[in-house]
């Protein structure tokens, strides 16, 4: 993990809620992939103390493209000091022919980067939106997703199929109470399917990351057998069979 200076080049808006940033990058930053974030502070500012986690949703050489709350306000030439890329690539299985995707009220940005990569090596897609991740708008997206919205029981149009068909899941859910919102997604899963098999069902984990190297224990994730993980290195995503929930 390296830091570096950025240059937001350009703003521009998805809707009132979610607008992306451009950034002119060093090209270390070109091999980021899905899964990896960057840990960022506006190079003027010391609020908030600690730097936000930025999650990409394109790269090109040295370019990045991160989507953002459109509350906050950015501007064209702000500097901006990076640090990463922090964590792992989200683990695909080798075979692979459909993944589907689920925000459960919260954005889904931790998963747009993954979209085009596995649309591109022909994976069919399916995005669920539940709760508030219906403000995010979709109409950018690839026209190849499928898009379905749940209600408040996270029930959807042919769920039972969309799990089943599904050969990998990777879930975000808002960063409030995490644990217990993956809890209650494992107990969900494990009422559709008669197994849920390991390398299945991935939670995405966004505790703060202070250090991002491992080395301040903030981002600590309880584990079945008494071990533990840490989200910044070797998440965000956690294989759900692994998780102890409390
Ligand atoms: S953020 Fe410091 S150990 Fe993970």
């Amino acid at each position: 993990m390296r830091e570096t200076k950025a240059i937001i080049e350009r703003v521009t808006r998805l809707n009132e809620h979610y607008q992306r940033l451009h950034l002119a990058t060093e090209d270390y930053l070109n091999d980021i992939k899905p899964g990896q974030t960057v840990l960022a502070r506006l190079a003027d500012r010391w609020d908030p103390y600690l730097r936000e986690q930025w999650w990409p949703v394109d790269a090109a050489p040295n370019r990045l493209i991160v989507e953002r709350p459109g509350s906050l306000r950015y501007e064209p030439g702000q500097s901006v000091s990076l640090l990463g890329p922090v964590g792992q690539p989200y683990r695909y299985r080798r075979t692979l022919r459909n993944v589907l995707l689920l925000a459960d009220d919260t954005t889904p940005t931790p998963l747009v980067m993954s979209m085009s990569w596995l649309l591109s090596n022909q994976i069919s897609v399916t995005l669920v939106l539940a709760g508030q991740a219906a403000l995010y708008p979709t109409q950018h997206l690839p026209p190849e997703i499928e898009v379905q919205h749940a209600d408040a029981t996270l029930g959807w149009p042919n769920r039972v199929m969309t799990v089943g068909w599904a050969d990998q899941v990777f879930v975000v859910v808002r960063p409030d109470d995490e644990l217990g919102r993956f809890g209650r997604i494992w107990s969900l899963f494990g009422e559709l399917r008669a197994e849920i098999p390991k390398s299945y069902l991935f939670g995405i984990f966004q505790p703060v990351q202070p250090c991002g190297v491992g080395a301040c224990q903030a981002c600590l994730l309880p584990l079945r057998g008494g071990e533990t993980t840490l989200a910044c290195t070797q998440g965000p995503a956690v294989d759900l069979t692994q998780v102890r929930f409390s």
